[in-house]
C-alpha cells in the first residue's frame, strides 16, 4: 500500500513548552486514520504541521512520497503546493459567498477553465447532496449542510489527502451520526486518504481504519479500533477508550492459563490470559465482560438498574467495589438482588 502521509519524529515546541513530542505515524492510500486524544494533547498542532501552516521544530513530513517539511534540510513546501484538502476546527464557510462560490473558490483562485469548474461543481453538489442549494448563503443552511460545503471546498481540487480537524464538532448528536456515514461514503467514492482529528472516541472508533491515541504530545498507542478497545496498552488508553471499571486488586498466584485475583472485599477468581507477578495492581474490566446470574463467579449485590434501550446497565457491589455491568440478556435483576457475577475478561495494570 502506498504511503500518503508519513510523519517521522515530529517535535513542535512553543518556547519551552513541547506540544508535540516525537510523533511518528503513516497514513496509507484509501485509509481513514484518526488522531484521538483529550483536549490539548497536540492533535491540531500535528495537523497544522502536516498542512504546512506550522513549522515544526524537528522531524520530517512526506506527503505522497515527497518531502514537504524538514527543518534540518531546510525544506518547507507551502500549504497550497502539498496536494491536500483541509477542513479545520471551527473553520466554517465564507458567509458572503453562496454554496457554489464557496466550493468553487479554490478552483477560481487557481484560474481553472469554466467548463472544468462547472463539471466539478455538478459532481460535488451530487456527491454531497447539496443540489438545489447552490445559490444559498451559509446563513440559509443547516449546520450539517454548511459542513458539507466546507468539505466540498476542500474536495474541489481533487486532493489525495484530506486533513479534517473535528469537522463535526458543531453539529448535534443526530447530525453527527449521519455525517459520520456520509464522510465514510465520500471517502469510499473518492478513494482519498483521510487524516481525522477528534477527541471523541466513539467517532474515531466508528469511522477509522486505524487510530493513533495521543496523550501529552505523544502517540501512546496505534492500531485498529478493535485492537485498541480489546487490548489498551496502559491505564490512560483503557480509560479514554470506551467504558472501563477500575478496581484495586491483588494478584495472589498463577494458574494454568492466567492468574488468581483477589479484590479488596475478599472476592477471589481467576483471570485467563494474564501473566504478571504477585502483587498489587489495578484491574480493568469492561461493563460487558461481567455476566450476572451465573452459577460460578463472585457474590454481588445489585445496586442500581438503568434502562438504556438496547442494553440494561446495572451498578453492582462486589465487596467494597461498585462496578458497572452492561447486558442485553433477558435475565432481569432488581436493586437489592443478590446474585453471582462472572468476570470473563479483564486487564491488570500497574498501580
Ligand atoms: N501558538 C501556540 N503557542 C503556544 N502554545 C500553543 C500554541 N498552539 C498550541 N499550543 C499549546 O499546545 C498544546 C496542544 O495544542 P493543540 O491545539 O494541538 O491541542 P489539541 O489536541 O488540538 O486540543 P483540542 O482537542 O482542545 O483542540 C496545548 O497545550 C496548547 O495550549
Ligand atoms: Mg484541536
Amino acid at each position: 500500500m502506498e504511503e500518503r502521509i508519513k510523519v517521522s519524529n515530529l517535535v513542535k515546541r512553543f518556547g519551552t513548552f513541547t506540544a508535540v513530542h516525537d510523533v511518528s505515524f503513516t497514513v496509507h492510500e484509501n485509509e481513514f486514520f484518526s488522531l484521538l486524544g483529550p483536549s490539548g494533547c497536540g492533535k491540531t498542532t500535528t495537523l497544522r504541521c502536516i498542512s504546512g501552516l506550522e513549522q515544526p521544530t524537528e522531524g520530517e513530513i512526506h506527503i505522497s512520497g515527497q518531502l514537504v517539511t524538514s527543518p534540518e534540510k531546510n525544506v518547507m513546501v507551502p500549504p497550497e503546493r502539498r496536494g491536500i484538502g483541509m477542513v479545520f476546527q471551527n473553520y466554517a464557510v465564507w458567509p458572503h459567498m453562496t454554496v457554489e462560490q464557496n466550493m468553487s473558490y479554490p478552483l477560481r483562485l487557481a484560474k481553472r477553465p469554466k467548463e472544468e469548474i462547472n463539471a466539478k461543481m455538478a459532481y460535488l453538489l451530487d456527491l454531497l447532496e447539496l443540489e438545489g442549494l447552490e445559490r444559498r448563503f451559509p446563513s440559509e443552511l443547516s449546520g450539517g449542510q454548511q459542513q458539507r460545503v466546507a468539505l466540498g471546498r476542500a474536495l474541489s481540487t481533487d486532493p489525495r489527502v484530506m486533513l479534517l480537524d473535528e469537522p463535526l464538532s458543531n453539529l448535534d448528536a443526530k447530525l453527527r451520526e449521519q455525517m459520520r456515514f456520509e464522510l465514510k461514503d465520500i471517502q469510499r467514492k473518492t478513494g482519498i486518504s483521510i487524516l481525522y482529528v477528534t477527541h471523541d472516541q466513539v467517532e474515531a472508533m466508528a469511522m477509522s481504519d486505524r487510530v493513533a491515541v495521543m496523550n501529552s504530545g505523544k502517540v501512546v498507542q496505534e492500531g485498529a479500533p478493535h485492537d485498541i478497545y480489546e487490548t489498551p496498552k496502559d491505564k490512560f488508553v483503557a480509560d479514554f477508550i470506551g467504558t472501563m471499571n477500575f478496581v484495586p486488586c491483588s494478584v495472589t498466584g498463577k494458574t494454568e492459563k492466567g492468574i488468581d485475583i483477589r479484590l479488596r472485599g475478599g472476592a477471589e477468581f481467576d483471570l485467563d490470559g494474564s501473566s504478571v507477578n504477585k502483587g498489587d495492581y489495578i484491574l480493568a474490566i469492561r461493563p460487558e465482560d461481567i455476566i450476572l446470574g451465573t452459577e460460578q463467579g463472585v457474590e454481588c449485590e445489585v445496586d442500581v438498574r438503568i434502562f438504556l434501550g438496547n442494553v440494561i446497565e446495572y451498578r453492582v457491589r462486589i465487596g467494597e467495589d461498585l462496578l458497572r455491568v452492561q447486558t442485553n440478556s433477558s435475565m432481569r435483576f432488581e436493586p437489592g438482588d443478590r446474585t453471582r457475577a462472572f468476570i470473563q475478561n479483564g486487564l491488570v495494570f500497574p498501580k
